[in-house]
């Protein structure tokens, strides 16, 4: 089985599908793997290095695609991509796949069989394959050294000859995986740490991790999550009174991270522009939901954004911007994904299509888009 590792054709994706240790498992495995030269360089990955796991370094995308029956990528194929890489081939992806038809379209005509890694369920089982906890996490921990970075003050109380720093007060909106890893961040760097969600299991979490949880916690609020874990969209008359309580919390903030998401639809509006005009100047919003229409209504993808003297931050890839760490744990997520399509006597793809986590990714085979929820509408 040949494999291939293309380098990133978006210029702004610093990450690399594989990893030195990655690949000296897939050669363990019998795969023969292509790595593009300079795939891993914005990740801290020398050829040499990939070569020293028993890869091939290839000058380009075409030779490195060339007879490949396997294609990891961090993201979604391009159409050129797409040309160089043969029908039949597997690929495996983060495939951003919602509202993404004419991309989904194009890998089916290409005749790939496509897995979209956000897809995996979250069951104990595919929990080491879970991308979306390995590059949450690290989100939720960068979101707070960039917030600090743009905070023009110190984050803990300090004691010194001369006077008092008070400790920084800071909110997480959301608290899934990247929240999480926020709040833990923010009170190891000693600010005070307070947290809303809409989800009642997030209260407890909070709390154990020593902030302070803020919210509604009304009758909605006790029903907000569904069985897959994740929040439902709320109500007009919810979101009201959670608009409500949390203004008057946010004018008291130094720094705001937003990390609310639900799947699927875009991200719910909760810091306006009114709730950034009451921070005082020098405070900080971080809108980590920027990429899926964002959390915070000023907050403009790519850029830091001044509203008389608050910063809103809107930085793109959050998990890029520690591309190797980020690389690292998505490359051996994509490993032990890649690994139960393998089989391991003939050391080919061989995938079982009655095996969940295949259900659950597998976007397109044989030209068509197999995957019920991204099926073409007539
Ligand atoms: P996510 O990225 O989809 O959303 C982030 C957070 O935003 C969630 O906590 C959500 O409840 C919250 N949110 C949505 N609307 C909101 C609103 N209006 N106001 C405030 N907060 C709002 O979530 P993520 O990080 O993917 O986690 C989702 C769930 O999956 C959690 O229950 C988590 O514990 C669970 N999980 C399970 C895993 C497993 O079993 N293998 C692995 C990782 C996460």
């Amino acid at each position: 089985m040949r494999l291939a590792v293309p380098a990133e054709s978006d210029a702004f994706e610093p990450r690399v599908a594989a990893t030195p240790e990655t690949v000296r498992k897939f050669v363990a495995l019998g795969a023969s793997v292509v790595v593009q030269s300079g795939a891993g360089t914005k990740a801290g990955v020398p050829d040499r290095d990939y070569e020293a796991a028993g890869a091939t370094i290839a000058p380009d995308a075409a030779i490195t695609l060339r007879d490949a029956d396997l294609v990891l990528k961090v993201r979604r194929p391009t159409v050129e991509e797409l040309g160089l890489i043969k029908r039949g081939a597997t690929v495996i992806a983060m495939m951003d796949p919602y509202g993404q038809e004419d991309a989904l379209a194009a890998m089916a005509a290409a005749g790939v069989s496509a897995f979209s890694m956000e897809l995996m369920p979250r069951i104990t089982r595919a929990q080491v394959m879970d991308v979306l906890s390995s590059q949450a996490n690290l989100a939720g921990y960068r979101a707070v050294i960039d917030a600090a970075e743009q905070y023009g003050r110190a984050l803990p109380m300090m004691m010194t000859a001369a006077g008092t720093v008070p400790a920084a007060r800071l909110f997480v909106m959301g608290v899934g995986v990247a929240g999480l890893q926020a709040i833990a961040t923010a009170r190891r760097l000693g600010a005070i740490v307070t947290a809303t969600d809409v989800r009642p299991a997030t209260k407890e979490q909070v709390e154990s991790l020593g902030a302070k949880f803020v919210a509604v916690e009304d009758e909605e609020f006790k029903q907000a999550e569904t069985s897959g874990g994740y929040a439902k969209e709320m109500s007009e008359g919810y979101k009201a009174k959670q608009a409500e309580l949390v203004a008057s919390h946010i004018a008291k903030q130094d720094i705001v991270i937003t990390t609310a998401l639900i799947p699927g639809r875009p991200a719910p509006r909760l810091v306006t522009a009114a709730m950034v005009a009451s921070m005082k100047p020098g405070s900080v919003v971080l809108d980590l939901a920027v990429e899926r229409g964002g959390n915070c209504e000023l907050s403009r993808p790519g850029e830091v954004v001044e509203r008389e003297g608050v910063k809103i931050v809107g930085y793109l890839n959050v998990p890029g911007r520690l591309a190797a760490t980020a690389s690292n744990l998505y490359a051996r997520n994509l490993f032990a994904f890649a690994e139960t399509l393998i089989n391991k006597t003939t050391g080919s793809i061989a995938v079982n299509m009655d095996d969940e986590l295949v259900k659950a990714t597998a976007l397109t085979r044989d030209g068509a888009v197999v995957h019920p929820n991204f099926q073409p509408v007539a």
